[in-house]
C-alpha cells in the first residue's frame, strides 16, 4: 500500500465530453501534488476520452457486471472497462445498491470479476441513517464487508474499501471525526479477520460530503486512508482543494 492519501472522484452520472477540462485541469495539478495519489471514476462514456486527455492521474470505472460477457443488454464487463482505460472500478457503491438492488453477493461477484480481468477495486459500504440510530452502524458495516469483499489468493492487494454512510452521501453531513476514526477502526479489524495480515496494508477511504473545506480534518483521522467525493469532484477548482488538503503542506 502506499502511503500516500488517495483521493478519488466519482463523477456519478454526470459529465458529457464538456467535463474533459476539469480532468485536464485535474491532471496537470497532479503533477505538482506528488503527496497525494489522484483518481477520477468518470461515465462510462467518457472513461477512453479522459485515459487520453489526463496522463497522471488513475482513471476507474463506477460499475461493471460480474460477467465476462454474453446476452446483457446495456451493460459493461469489467475487461471492456479496462479496455477503455480504466485501471479500477468502483462497486457496490451505496446508490447501486439503492437503485439497483444490487446485493452483497453481486458486489463480491463484481470485485472479483474486476480483480480476474486485472483491476482494482474499491468496494464502498456504509450503514443508513437509521442504522446509526438504532446503535447498529459497526453491525451493518461488518455485515456489508464480510459479504461484499473478494476471496481468492492475492486479491487483497487489489482493495481499496471506501466507507461511506448513505445519510452522509450528497447532504453536506458528515459523521463526527471521532465517529470517522471508530467505523475506520473496525473496518480494519474486519479486513485483518477476512485477509490476514495483508488486511492491514489495505486502505479504506472516507466518502460523503467531503469538501475542501473539511478534508484535512477528515484525512487526518486515524486509519483514514484518502476520499471518496461525489459533488465535489465535479469541477477541478473544488477537487484541487480536496488534493491540496490532502498534500498537508502546500503543493510538493
Ligand atoms: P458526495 O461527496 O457528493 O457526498 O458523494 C459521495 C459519494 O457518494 C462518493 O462516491
Amino acid at each position: 500500500m502506499s502511503n500516500r492519501p488517495y483521493i478519488v472522484g466519482n463523477w456519478k452520472m454526470h459529465g458529457t465530453r464538456a467535463m474533459l477540462a476539469e480532468a485536464r485541469a485535474i491532471d496537470r495539478a497532479a503533477e505538482r501534488l506528488i503527496k497525494v495519489e489522484v483518481a477520477v471514476a468518470p461515465p462510462f462514456t467518457l472513461i477512453h476520452a479522459t485515459r487520453k486527455e489526463a496522463e497522471l492521474i488513475g482513471i476507474g470505472a463506477q460499475d461493471c457486471h460480474p460477467a465476462e460477457g454474453g446476452a446483457h443488454t446495456g451493460d459493461i464487463s469489467a475487461a471492456m472497462a479496462k479496455d477503455a482505460g480504466a485501471s479500477f472500478t468502483i462497486v457496490g457503491h451505496s446508490e447501486r445498491r439503492a437503485d439497483h438492488g444490487e446485493s452483497n453477493t453481486l458486489v463480491k461477484q463484481k470485485a472479483e470479476a474486476a480483480i480476474e480481468a486485472g483491476m482494482g477495486v474499491i468496494v464502498c459500504v456504509g450503514e443508513t441513517l437509521d442504522d446509526r440510530e438504532a446503535g447498529k452502524a459497526e453491525a451493518t458495516v461488518g455485515r456489508q464487508l464480510k459479504g461484499s469483499l473478494p476471496e481468492g489468493e492475492g486479491v487483497a492487494e487489489q482493495v481499496t474499501v471506501a466507507y461511506e454512510p448513505v445519510w452522509a452521501i450528497g447532504t453536506g453531513k458528515t459523521p463526527t471525526p471521532e465517529d470517522i476514526v471508530a467505523m475506520h477502526k473496525h473496518i480494519r479489524a474486519k479486513l485483518v479477520e477476512v485477509y490476514g495480515e495483508d488486511g492491514a496494508a489495505i486502505r479504506i477511504l472516507y466518502g460523503g460530503s467531503v469538501k475542501p473545506e473539511n478534508a484535512a480534518e477528515i484525512l487526518s483521522g486515524k486509519e483514514v486512508g484518502g476520499a471518496l467525493v461525489g459533488g465535489a469532484s465535479l469541477t477541478a477548482e473544488s477537487f484541487l482543494g480536496i488534493i491540496i488538503a490532502a498534500a498537508g503542506d502546500g503543493e510538493e
